[in-house]
């Protein structure tokens, strides 16, 4: 990178590494994971911050997000036709800076599985639940849900890492 080249690190050569986290990884992290990249993109700092999305259950691996999901999504303008699901590692509490979760459940499973001595930050995108519209069948709100927090989590990088 040209920061490294150069001998320092400039902020935009800061490669912060989000992971976004629900149970299936069809519905609302893979929505999380296309809304914060467009939302990081719009501010520019696609090559700062960089995000993937999975799930803590494997009942949908190597499926793509939900068609609702996906729906909604198109409906605002973002594609999300590459993505397939996973199911968390253990490599990714070294991979990721911070780790995402949907909900109480999600910030539980995954607080479980952190390695000891682990540094990412282990977070929820809202101060509650996003709600989750393989229940409640609506995705136009999970969307406006992962927007807010999208844009609310972006802020928080910004001022922790000082870019
Ligand atoms: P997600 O939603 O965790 O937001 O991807 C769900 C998807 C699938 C199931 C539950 C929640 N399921 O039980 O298969």
């Amino acid at each position: 990178m040209l920061g490294v080249f150069y001998g320092y690190l400039h902020p935009l050569s800061m490669d912060v590494r989000v992971l976004f986290v629900c149970l299936g990884n069809i519905c609302r992290s893979p929505m999380a994971e296309h809304v914060f990249r467009s939302v990081v993109a719009e501010e520019g700092l696609s090559r700062a911050i960089t995000c993937e999305s999975c799930g803590t259950a494997s009942y949908h691996i190597g499926e793509p997000p939900d068609r609702r999901a996906a729906r909604v999504m198109a409906v605002h303008g973002i594609d999300c036709s590459g993505k397939r699901a996973s199911r968390i590692r253990p490599s990714d509490f070294d991979d990721f800076d911070y780790i995402v979760c949907m909900d109480g459940y999600n910030l539980d499973d995954v607080l479980s599985m952190a390695p000891p001595g682990s540094k990412a930050v282990v977070t929820t995108l809202l101060d509650g639940d996003v709600d989750d519209p393989w229940y409640t069948g609506d995705f136009e709100r999970t969307f406006r849900e992962v927007s807010t927090g999208s844009r609310a989590l972006l802020e928080r990088i910004r001022r922790e890492r000082g870019i």
